[in-house]
């Protein structure tokens, strides 16, 4: 295994900035990722994590700010950050017309190991992702979620000190997809640190110990998921999915229901109230009856939290 930071701190950003053409599009983030942590970045599409992570594994040099990655400046030791890496690209990047096995090999050779003596360790990354018994199976013939597992298993070939997976299940159906997921939680088992993108609130929320949510290249805000959920939103929303003057309604209920409500948020006509008291908040609504086709009280997710940031963000980009 490679030395670790004694810090504990596996990757340190402080402001750090990417502009293409003038215009950042990553725009001065913070953040740290530790030791043995699942740590995600969760954003729209174009938010700036294909980016970030690039910069990360050094294929694409920083504008301005500060990244250390394994106690090393991103910028001047890229191929020495690398060697300690493993990555999964957003696009699987394997050769289709090899089998599994000749990919795993050829990946092995790249990092001048010799495939006589880690036979053994090639053969426990298929078993662990699952492939053990796809070994000659030409790569093109595989399903996408296979690709992306051997994808994995190619990564972990060098034992990494870091894991970096760039939307490990964007294009997979759902059992392809929580099939990913079952393999991801063993590896992070295995206390290996890694760091995850994605914009699926379901894989954020089962994976990530903690998180950043991007958008327009910045930080929303930060923390574990409870925690988010927890200041954001609290523990219950209450949806109703008004027929008819949703601003007005929302404005009368705000002014109704002070103590009971935590925040709101109007998305089309849906009315989104959350709310520390959601059966309370219930009844008193059920009394004043406003035009609904539907409501729904239910517990608060991360998706609530994603919405409520990620709105008043897009709303405040329209007022500039
Ligand atoms: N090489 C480049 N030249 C110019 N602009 C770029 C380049 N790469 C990315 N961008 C822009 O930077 C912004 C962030 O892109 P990025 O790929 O980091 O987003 P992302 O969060 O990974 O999105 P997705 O979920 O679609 O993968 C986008 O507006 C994109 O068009
Ligand atoms: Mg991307």
């Amino acid at each position: 295994m490679p030395e670790l930071p004694v810090a504990g701190k596996i990757i340190t950003a402080q402001n750090l900035v990417k502009r293409y053409n003038g215009k950042a599009v990553v725009d001065g983030i913070d953040f740290h990722v530790h030791r043995g942590e699942c740590f995600g970045i969760l954003g729209p599409n174009g938010a700036g994590k294909t980016t970030t992570v690039r910069m990360i594994y050094g294929l694409s040099p920083i504008s301005d700010g500060e990244l250390m990655v394994l106690d090393m400046d991103a910028n001047r030791c890229s191929r020495e950050i690398r060697k300690q890496l493993g990555v999964v690209s957003q696009d699987n990047n394997l050769d289709p017309d090899l089998t599994v096995w000749e990919n795993l090999v050829m990946f092995a050779r790249y990092y001048g190991l010799q495939p006589a003596h880690i036979r053994e360790h090639l053969q426990k990354l298929l078993t662990l992702m699952d492939l053990a018994n796809r070994s000659h199976t030409r790569v093109e013939t595989l399903s996408g979620g296979m690709k992306r597992r051997l994808a994995i298993a190619r990564s972990l070939i060098n034992n990494p000190a870091l894991l970096i997976l760039d939307e490990p299940t964007t294009g997979l159906d759902p059992q392809a997809r929580h099939l990913v997921w079952q393999q991801l939680r063993s590896i992070k088992k295995q206390k290996i640190t890694i760091l995850l993108t994605t914009h699926y609130l379901e894989e954020a929320t089962k994976l990530c110990d903690r998180l950043i949510i991007m958008d327009h290249g910045r930080i929303l805000d930060e923390g574990t998921p409870p925690e988010l959920v927890e200041k954001h939103v609290g523990p219950e929303v209450l949806e109703l999915g008004l027929k008819e003057d949703p601003a007005r309604w929302q404005e009368s209920i705000i002014s109704r229901y002070p103590k009971l409500l935590k925040d709101s948020w109007l998305l089309g006509n849906t009315l989104y109230l959350y709310t520390n008291h959601g059966g309370k908040l219930l009844q008193e609504i059920q009394e004043i009856t406003p035009p609904c086709q539907y409501h729904l009280l239910r517990a608060t997710t991360l998706e609530d939290v994603f919405l409520k940031l990620t709105g008043k963000e897009l709303g405040a980009t329209d007022v500039e």
